[in-house]
């Protein structure tokens, strides 16, 4: 179960301007609910948690078998955005922290035989792609390409590169590729009918950020050992709480604290903080979710993310005492995976005798604490987003809550959450000055501007 703790904001608002954004959150939440507010063709994600049958999962285990019986121990896993965000960060939060070196995918309920799971089509980076392909060429591989418009450049180029090497090495390369699309239209669905590819939709009505919980994260979480059914339980739980009409609803107290923070007190910049490694990239994924759908119209508050006590040593002083424009949504992981005590040192020369037979977990929590009240003092208002551990059940469960307290927040803020108009614009000046067919008008008009 998801908890949010919103005591850290107590001495930056008043209770009664709370209440008046929680009215507000409590109107959006029924927008979102009955499906009357802007890009509501795209709310297929609201019930992923309890519709997705168990067929859909049972397909994606049948890839990894399949695979897995080929010998396949590498996947390269293709796409960008919100057709990349959401595997990534539950594969990172859910596997060990050195399985590279170990070659073990899991802390917890993963295989230990799962093949590994790395990345690509997120950048265009010729030297990343270079790297890859050496990674590639020593092992025995296999792609999932990911793809919802099916015509995303960065995907595109990364996949010709990928199966022009599996074309070239294996004999039964189309069944070392599965795409991941759109159920009709696209290139990349035409290639797949073409060449007999396994595919999976992604639903029409379900947008690349709001994705994870489709095939989109599904399938690369299965190939890389995790158990997406304790995922979707999770979210499921998250599904209730979200939707429930009540002041205590948690998706609720967030969206109404951050709207009444960012219109009331001018905190334009929310950063997400961790005091785990494996949650870097629930910032990353939390960062498009929110920074794609909230920021339109010359609105939105700006998302960041820290991962501390790392980043104390560098965004710390600013957070502490620069401009007072932000505050903090600490993701709080309530009790460590593993354990590591503390030795008792007879020279005691770095002086962490009184530190003996504690936990290194406790000395993470104070420091939170410690930080907390820091930030207090120094004028950062602190929301906390609670779990008990980092598992698949409670990564679901802040899939979907971070998800619905997204719709909600948006609509406060009068924006519609589910398209990204903005994202066009540099893809047209990248075609116009890659001279792509079609684009022969405003590759001279940008040549011009040059
Ligand atoms: O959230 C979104 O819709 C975007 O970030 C897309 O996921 C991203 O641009 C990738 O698009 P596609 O899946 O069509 O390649």
């Amino acid at each position: 179960m998801v908890k949010v703790n919103l005591g850290g904001c107590g001495s930056f608002v008043k209770d009664a301007d709370y209440k008046v954004y929680v009215g507000k959150a409590l109107e959006a939440l029924e927008v979102l609910e009955s499906g009357s507010g802007a890009g509501n063709d795209f709310l297929g994600w609201k019930h992923l948690p309890s519709e997705t049958p168990e067929s859909l999962i049972a397909e994606c285990e049948a890839v990894r078998d399949c695979w897995k019986a080929k010998g396949v121990d590498l996947v390269v896993v293709i796409g960008i955005g919100g057709s990349y965000l959401g595997a990534r960060c539950a594969i990172e939060a859910l596997s060990h922290n050195f399985a590279k070196q170990l070659r073990r995918p899991s802390t917890g309920s993963g295989a230990v035989d799962a093949p590994e799971v790395v990345f690509a089509g997120n950048n265009l980076s010729e030297e990343y792609l270079a790297e890859l392909m050496d990674l590639v060429a020593e092992r025995n591989a296999a792609t999932v390409v990911i793809s919802k418009s099916g015509t995303t450049t960065e995907p595109a180029v990364a996949f010709r590169v990928v199966k022009e090497h599996l074309e070239k090495t294996y004999a039964d390369a189309s069944e070392r590729i599965v795409a991941i699309t759109d159920a009709r239209k696209g290139a990349l669905k035409t290639l797949a009918t073409q060449e007999g590819y396994k595919t999976f939709v992604v639903p029409d009505n379900v947008g690349g950020r709001y994705s994870v919980l489709t095939p989109v994260g599904l399938l690369p979480i299965v190939l890389a050992g995790f158990d997406v059914r304790a995922m979707l339980a999770g979210a499921k739980e998250m599904e209730a709480a979200c939707a429930e009409k009540s002041e205590a609803n948690p998706a609720v107290m967030y969206a109404a604290m951050r709207n009444l923070l960012y219109s009331e007190l001018g905190k334009k910049v929310e950063i997400l903080v961790s005091y785990n490694p494996k949650l870097q990239y629930l910032g990353e994924w939390w960062k498009q979710l929110y920074g794609e759908s909230e920021g339109k119209d010359l609105k939105g508050i700006f998302p960041a993310s820290v991962n501390f006590t790392t980043d104390l040593h560098s965004m710390g002083q600013f957070i502490q005492e620069g401009e007072r424009i932000m505050f903090e949504t600490v993701v709080n992981v309530e009790k460590s995976n593993r354990s590591v005590v503390i030795g008792s040192d007879p020279q005691n020369l770095d002086q962490l005798n009184y530190l003996a037979g504690s936990h290194v977990e406790h000395c993470n929590a104070m420091a939170q604490l410690g930080t907390k009240l820091a930030h207090i003092d120094g004028g950062v208002p602190q929301l906390e987003v609670s779990v008990e551990n980092l598992s698949e059940f409670n990564l679901g469960g802040l899939f979907q809550f971070f998800e619905y307290a997204c719709g909600i927040s948006a609509y406060v803020l009068g924006i519609n959450p589910f398209n990204q108009p903005g994202v066009e614009a540099y893809k047209k000046n990248m075609f116009a000055l890659l001279e792509k067919p079609g684009y022969e008008e405003m590759t001279k008009a940008i040549k011009e501007r040059l």
